[in-house]
């Protein structure tokens, strides 16, 4: 398959380039329908069909830190299944409006709706609570823990019993604990981190760091999962396995996804509607074509001289 993409740069910018070969055969990864075959295809259209209601409304959201303005007046929504992309420049936005979503972030003005409900400076475990789980752009695991320990961190919000049942190993407690491990091995499985579940995060190379991360996010059962460029700095084979994974939590478990990434041949390919931001504001908004051919992004990234 040929067609127009969009490449991050030498220096971290995003540019069209030409043609991309999409994420083909990955060694060892179990193969459906949409994975065989050289060329692998994303089954966009499954997707668009079983998109469901709004589930996250942002209205007129603007956040400034003293002088900076990171967002201003910026709305968009977010429907069940889909996979939503927001991609802009360096200095965008872009984790800004993940954090505003999750809860780490309060914006000066406009309004979030979850699920119906308006929220008003809602804190991030809140958001967990709530289904709401989220990856970071600088890795954020506990280095010197195992894989399964790290793992196991995801599962804090669904813990029932306390902490002094818990360390007496007891009753309730172990039923709980044996729960969790149970989930947590699913998700080693899903991943297929079987081989390094025993090995100290800080000793995998950062492709492995960053799908650890991910299944800690998954870890929490999430119904919203965000994000944030989960495959930055890694190689062709690495992106092909996580685009691959993205897909499949989306597909298997109907999980709602927003991602930032700036591979725009990545973006393009899984993404069902894309939202753009450029100096804190909203530039462009539809499907990966629209966006594409809107000349607001073109020039966002070109520039004008271009
Ligand atoms: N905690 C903060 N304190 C002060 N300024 C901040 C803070 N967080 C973000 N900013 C500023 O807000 C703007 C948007 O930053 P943000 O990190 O959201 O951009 P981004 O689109 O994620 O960029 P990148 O692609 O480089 O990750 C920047 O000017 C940034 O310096
Ligand atoms: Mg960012």
């Amino acid at each position: 398959m040929t067609q127009m993409a969009w490449r991050v740069d030498a220096t971290g910018t995003m540019a069209p380039a030409g043609t991309i070969t999409p994420p083909g055969h990955v060694e060892g990864a179990q193969h459906d329908e949409r994975r065989t075959g050289d060329a692998w295809q994303p089954d966009t259209t499954s997707r668009i069909r079983t998109r469901g209601d709004v589930i996250l409304d942002l209205q007129n959201i603007s956040l400034a830190f003293g002088g900076v303005k990171a967002l201003t007046d910026i709305s968009f929504d977010v429907c069940e299944h889909e996979i939503r992309a927001i991609i802009g420049p360096n200095g965008a936005g872009k984790s800004s409006m993940l954090n505003v979503i999750n809860g780490v972030y309060h914006p000066q003005h406009g309004r979030i709706v979850f699920r119906g409900e308006e929220r008003r400076q809602m804190h991030p475990t809140a958001a967990a609570r709530q289904g709401i789980a989220r990856t970071f752009q600088n890795i954020a695991l506990f280095k010197g823990m195992t894989v399964l320990d790290n793992i196991m961190t995801g599962r804090n919000t669904q813990f029932r019993t306390g902490l002094f049942a818990h360390a007496l190993w007891w009753g309730p407690a172990r039923a709980e604990e044996m729960r969790h491990r149970r989930k947590v091995e699913e998700v080693i499985d899903f991943l297929e981190i079987q081989a390094i579940r025993k090995t100290p995060v800080g000793r995998l190379p950062y492709g492995l760091q960053k799908r650890v991360e991910l299944a800690r996010a998954l870890a929490a059962e999430p119904s919203m999962l965000l994000l944030d460029e989960p495959m930055a700095g890694m190689n062709v084979e690495e992106k092909q396995d996580m685009c691959r994974f993205i897909l499949d939590v989306n597909h298997q478990f109907g999980t709602t996804i927003v991602l930032i990434e700036h591979d725009m041949g990545v973006v393009m390919d899984i993404s069902d509607r894309v939202v753009v931001l450029d100096y804190g504001k909203k530039i462009g908004d539809g499907t990966p074509e629209e966006v594409k051919a809107n000349p607001d992004v073109i020039r966002a990234y070109l520039g004008t001289s271009h």
